[in-house]
């Protein structure tokens, strides 16, 4: 990133013409070098159904650098569909690193990202409001949140690999997860690794492999019984 300090998170630009970053402190990109915005939209706001909701509530695991409420965010409102957003972070990137990553694609000039950009990080929870969008971000650790209950119609399950970031993918925040969807609520993850998959099967949701966006094969999806 031209005129970046060297301790800012590296870019990274990725085939479907999107950018993610990579994070230091996991040692990890924050979304797919094989198309960041394809498997935000591919995993998480098709593999939930919030393409087609009329009026999505999501809560999101990770909100990384954003590019997954960018994604929901550009659907919804092609759509006319309102968004409710709720997501957990307990390392905030640099608003340096959102913005550069937004910067040119979808979602960036909305005024709901420009409004979180103004307001980016706000401790200990930012909200913003615009007609159509509510978007809330705890600046918390999701292990000791209480989450809402019944509430989510998507959960994004989306901290970094089970290898490097395991405390987000056990079978006890499996069951706070479960516990968070409505009846026929979706979780979708990247993972399609066999201890997320019995985890999430454990915290009696239904759950299926889905054909993976470029780069992965495959991908779990979980829905809660009506
Ligand atoms: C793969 S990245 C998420 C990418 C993001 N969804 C996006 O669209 O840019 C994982 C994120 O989860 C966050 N994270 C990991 N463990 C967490 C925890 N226990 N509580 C809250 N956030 C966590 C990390 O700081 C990181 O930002």
């Amino acid at each position: 990133m031209p005129g970046a300090s060297p301790s800012l998170p590296t870019l990274i630009d990725t085939p479907d013409g999107s950018r993610t970053a990579f994070n230091a402190r996991f040692g990890e990109a924050y979304g797919s070098r094989f198309g960041a915005a394809a498997q935000a939209r591919h995993v998480f706001v098709e593999g939930t159904g919030t393409h087609t909701h009329p009026a999505p509530r999501v809560l999101e695991i990770g909100f990384g650098v954003g590019v997954n409420f960018r994604a929901t965010l550009t659907d919804t409102t092609r759509r006319g569909a309102t968004l409710e957003y709720v997501a957990y972070e307990f390392d905030p990137a640099p608003v340096e690193v959102l913005r550069a990553v937004a910067e040119g694609n979808e979602g960036a000039e909305h005024p709901a990202w420009l409004a979180l950009l103004d307001a980016w990080p706000t401790l200990p929870t930012l909200t913003v409001e615009t007609e159509q969008v509510r978007l809330t971000v705890h600046f918390r650790d999701v292990l000791t949140a209480k989450l809402p209950q019944e509430w989510a119609s998507a959960l994004y399950l989306d901290g970094f690999s089970p290898d490097r970031n395991p405390e987000v993918w056990t079978p006890e925040v499996a069951q706070q997860l479960a516990a968070a969807l409505a009846p026929g609520g979706v979780l979708s993850t990247y993972s399609a690794a066999g201890r997320v998959r019995r985890a999430l099967a454990a915290a009696g949701l239904s759950v299926e492999k889905r054909a993976g966006p470029k780069g992965k094969r495959e991908h779990l999806r979980a829905v809660q019984g009506e």
